[in-house]
């Protein structure tokens, strides 16, 4: 998978409420959008929330650089102008950091498969934001982005049609912040914007993971469900539907939990990423 940047594109948009700062937009590929504050100083409340929920909603994912970080309270304060923030465990903001003996994959330094936030718990959060503290450059670790609602857009009509009548229940233990048993119908709407979207995590094997997902598939034929889930996945890894997020300190990323499922690859050495996440209902 590729992430390569476009050079910038030559609009440039004056920040709202901070006259000296200028945003420079540049797609990245094959979906997403960097914003980049040029000036100094700039902060994420200069950009009025429904600007940069349209920005989101266009692009998938908006990664704002050259903005000043927000103290962790602080972040999950500014989420709530965007609506109710999801509480987990740890609280309103999820510290990300890789350890050394973890009992989830997620704080593993493995890959992470694909999967949606939110399968586990009541709500579907709608937004979810990062910001990244550090991170040691060059040693992997990306997120991964898949556009779910680009992968049902491209299937054929038979495709869509079996795809119409299967849900999958998804089953882990809960040994951190997340488990229990779901059933979710494989399409879904996306609330702003009517697109199908796909609601789809990769199942985790035993062999592989510290914490199994089994996923068992209804609407299709036991004998072919494997089959099945082999196609979907080959298809939401296509080069074409996926953004690597190569962070970088400093970075701000906003995506639709929506249109994307998401993953992350592995490190390949030692790393000091840290990431925090806020969710939003
Ligand atoms: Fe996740």
């Amino acid at each position: 998978m590729s992430n390569s940047v476009s050079q910038p594109a030559d609009r440039s948009y004056p920040c709202g409420s901070t006259e000296t700062t200028k945003l420079i937009h540049t797609p990245l590929r094959p979906f997403g959008r960097v914003v980049q504050a040029i000036g100094g100083g700039a902060r994420i409340e200069d950009i009025p929330v429904d600007t940069l929920a349209r920005w989101t909603v266009e692009s998938r994912v908006v990664v704002l650089r050259g903005f000043q970080l927000l103290a962790k309270q602080e972040f999950a304060d500014y989420c709530r102008q965007w609506g109710e923030v999801l509480k987990w465990e740890p609280g309103d903001v999820v510290d990300l950091v890789v350890e050394e003996n973890p009992k989830n994959y997620l704080f593993d330094s493995g890959d992470v498969p694909f999967h949606w936030d939110g399968a586990f718990v009541e709500a579907d959060p709608r937004w979810f934001f990062f910001q990244c503290l550090d991170v040691t450059p060059g040693v992997g670790g990306e997120t991964v982005f898949s556009d779910t609602s680009r992968v049902y857009q491209d299937a054929d009509d038979a495709t869509r049609e079996l795809w119409s009548r299967v849900s999958m229940t998804y089953s882990t233990e809960k040994v951190v912040h997340y488990g229990g048993q779901v059933t979710e119908r494989l399409v879904s709407q996306h609330p702003a914007t009517g697109i199908p979207v796909l609601r789809f995590a990769e199942p985790l094997s035993e062999e592989t993971y510290k914490n199994p997902v089994h996923v068992e598939v209804h609407g299709v034929d036991p004998a072919e469900a494997d089959g099945f889930l082999a196609d979907l996945a080959e298809r939401v890894h296509r080069p074409q539907y996926c953004y690597d997020h190569d962070w970088q300190a400093g970075d701000i990323l906003i995506a639709d939990n929506f249109s994307l499922i998401h993953g992350r690859n592995a490190f390949s050495g030692p790393t000091r990423r840290h990431l925090q996440r806020v969710e939003v209902i």
